[in-house]
């Protein structure tokens, strides 16, 4: 497992100087970069303790303390770190702390509990065992604390992208092992060549993961859009600004978020 956390590690450092730059301009021209979905349904975060997983070159972690938020951001990438504590220095953010570290190992070396345990867009899919993250996510949680994900949903996981809106099953939705690619990036640069691993989970092993950490999931919300285009011609932005398909809307699912707490 260890040599598919480093070839991920090298990838998303290829794209690391180029995701700051992206998400430089787009905090240069708007608040925040979460959605209105997340905005609405993370509610009042001002003065929270907020550690953000996953959290690449930082511009959620600063939409977030922009929001009020007392933020501390992890990523594997240390590429990542040095980007994220860049952006936060040029949006004045001082406060904002960045952690270099598997998130699958961080409660070895971190112990602080937080309000808010957050992590969005694009992040399970990287983790190779999901009950060690959720009692890696236990750990960081304040007693009365709360998990928020928002994530690719399982169902949509199958399906080609390179095909969409046309409906082919290229990844089976109990499919175990890595699925290796050759590409990284793509939702903020252009994609690169750096050999990576992402692995697919269904939504009972989500809730089965997080339940057997000792956590209550308060709610589990399942959407029909994506959170993100893969395609400009074939996709529609909401007033929310989400992406959905028009022929799958209210047929298929795209996107879920969660809520937790310590049970
Ligand atoms: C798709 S990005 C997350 C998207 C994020 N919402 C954004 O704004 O770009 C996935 C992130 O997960 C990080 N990552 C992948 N595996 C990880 C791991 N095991 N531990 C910590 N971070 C990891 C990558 O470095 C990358 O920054």
């Amino acid at each position: 497992m260890k040599e598919y956390i480093e070839a991920n590690k090298h990838s998303w450092a290829t794209i690391a100087k180029e995701h700051y730059e992206t998400f430089k301009t787009i905090l240069l021209a708007n608040e925040s970069t979460l959605s209105q979905t997340q905005i609405q349904e993370l509610g009042n975060i001002e003065d929270k303790t907020l550690i953000h997983l996953q959290c690449n070159t930082g511009a959620d972690t600063i939409s977030l303390a922009r929001m009020g938020a007392r933020v501390t951001g992890v990523d594997l990438v240390p590429e990542n770190i040095h980007y994220a504590k860049k952006l936060a220095a040029d949006f004045g953010i001082n406060d904002a702390r960045f952690i270099e570290s598997n998130v699958l190992e961080i409660m070895e070396k971190h112990d602080e509990k937080y309000d808010i345990v957050y992590t969005t867009e694009g992040v399970l899919c990287w983790l190779p065992d999901l009950y060690l993250w959720a009692h890696n996510v236990r750990h960081l949680l304040a007693d009365d604390g709360f998990l928020y994900v928002l994530d690719g949903h399982p169902f949509f996981m199958v399906w080609d992208e390179d095909k969409l809106p046309d409906l082919v099953v290229r990844y089976p939705y109990f499919h175990k092992t890595a699925d290796r690619d050759e590409w990284i990036g793509g939702y903020a640069c252009e994609p690169k060549k750096a050999v990576n691993y992402a692995w697919m989970y269904t939504i009972g092993e989500i809730v089965n993961a997080l339940s057997q950490a000792g956590m209550h999931i308060e709610w589990f919300h399942e959407f029909d859009w994506l959170y993100y285009r893969v395609s400009a011609e074939k996709q529609n932005k909401d007033e929310n600004g989400n992406w959905a398909f028009p022929e799958h809307k209210e047929r298929l699912p795209f996107t879920f978020s969660l809520k937790a707490t310590i049970r």
